[in-house]
């Protein structure tokens, strides 16, 4: 392929919450796969800019990014090989997203989910205003991460079903501004969003879909570092909510959260073999017992990696450095040229 047609992937990940096993098997781990198994260029990003629209406590957000960028690099995620940066050092980012503000129809973003989602809960609450508990960060969100995208003309965009209407708006909007400034060469690459079928969804410790919000998730390495992390482990394990069937009793495999999460870290074998185990019968101890040695055999090596970042991150903070470092050769070029191409320049050269 040539540099023209090559892919490029970019991704971001916001920083509000500490990872957890859902994030693993559904993000983490497949992003990570995917750069190991191709040459394409991948961009990596914390998006803390994004954060601060869904959580406005400063402990939070720090110690979010903090665990976030431990994980992604305990994990195998190789900064010399994938540019990994923090969104808020490519300040670039929120300068394109104010010219890309301007060039985007307010009856685009009315249309977002997120944004449609919390004006009908106002509505139909009484005595509420439609617009309360809207902030404009909300509002414009899905104008940030077209900025996001289109910064590096990102080709591929590797998102969750949720994201696809946000990329559908990066098109729309890069369209528009190629259409009003750059119609003999186009400013920005019209990217795809790249979504895969085959990455698992985990059930939480409750039987609902694992995630933040529902309270019902397994910590990757422990959200607290005063407790070891094999522990924690082994008991959020633990409290995931079984039935009251006894040991010998005949259990079906597809109704147990402990089964579908197997399924996430066994080989095929493995998982045929527990199979078995469930029709003739298994204790929930032993079955959870079996969950944690494998999934502890997958993450531990990385736990120690972890461990060891979370207790450096001096390590850490460089290797953001060099990342933002290397983003911003680029974003600084494109940059300069959007400006140019609305209007922004200098009115003289002056000589020094
Ligand atoms: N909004 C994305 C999410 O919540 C995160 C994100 C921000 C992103 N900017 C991006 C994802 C750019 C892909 C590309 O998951």
């Amino acid at each position: 392929m040539t540099e023209a047609t090559k892919k490029r992937i970019l991704t971001g990940i916001t920083t509000s919450g500490i990872p957890h096993l859902g994030n693993y098997v559904g993000a983490i781990r497949p992003a990570i796969q995917s750069v190991q198994n191709n040459d394409d260029d991948a961009f990596f990003f914390l998006a803390d800019l994004h954060a601060l629209i869904k959580c406005q406590d400063a402990d939070a957000v720090h110690a979010s990014t903090k665990a976030i960028t431990a994980t992604w690099l305990a994990c195998g995620l190789d900064p010399e090989r994938v540019t990994f940066y923090r969104q808020s050092d490519v300040v670039e980012i929120p300068e394109l997203a104010w010219v890309l503000n301007c060039n985007c129809a307010k009856g685009l973003m009315n249309r977002a989910h997120a944004y449609k989602a919390q004006v009908d809960i106002n509505t139909a609450t009484p005595d509420t205003d439609p617009d309360f508990g809207i902030s404009m960060g909300l509002f414009s969100y899905p104008v940030l991460m077209a900025a996001d995208i289109l910064m590096f003309n990102a080709t591929h965009v590797p998102v969750g079903k949720d994201q696809i209407q946000h990329i559908e708006m990066a098109r729309d909007i890069a369209g528009t501004f190629n259409f009003k400034y750059s119609k003999e060469n186009p400013m920005f690459v019209l990217p795809e969003a790249m979504v895969d079928e085959d990455t698992p969804l985990l059930t939480g410790l409750d039987g609902r879909k694992m995630s933040k919000s529902y309270g019902n998730t397994i910590p990757l390495f422990g959200d607290d570092p005063q407790v070891d992390g094999e522990k924690a482990l082994k008991k959020a394990i633990a409290r995931i909510v079984t039935n009251s069937q006894l040991p010998e009793e005949p259990k079906n495999p597809d109704e147990s959260t402990i089964f579908e999460i197997y399924k996430a870290f066994a080989t095929p074998a493995e998982l045929e073999q527990m199979r078995q185990r469930f029709a003739t019968g298994i204790g929930w101890g032993e079955a959870k017992d079996i969950l944690f040695d494998k999934i502890n055999g997958e993450i531990a090596p990385f736990r120690e990696r972890y461990n060891h970042l979370m207790a450096n991150p001096k390590e850490m903070e460089e290797i953001l450095q060099m990342g933002a470092e290397k983003a911003r050769r680029e974003s600084r070029k494109r940059m300069e040229k959007v400006r140019k191409a609305v209007g922004i320049k200098p009115l003289a050269k002056l000589k020094k």
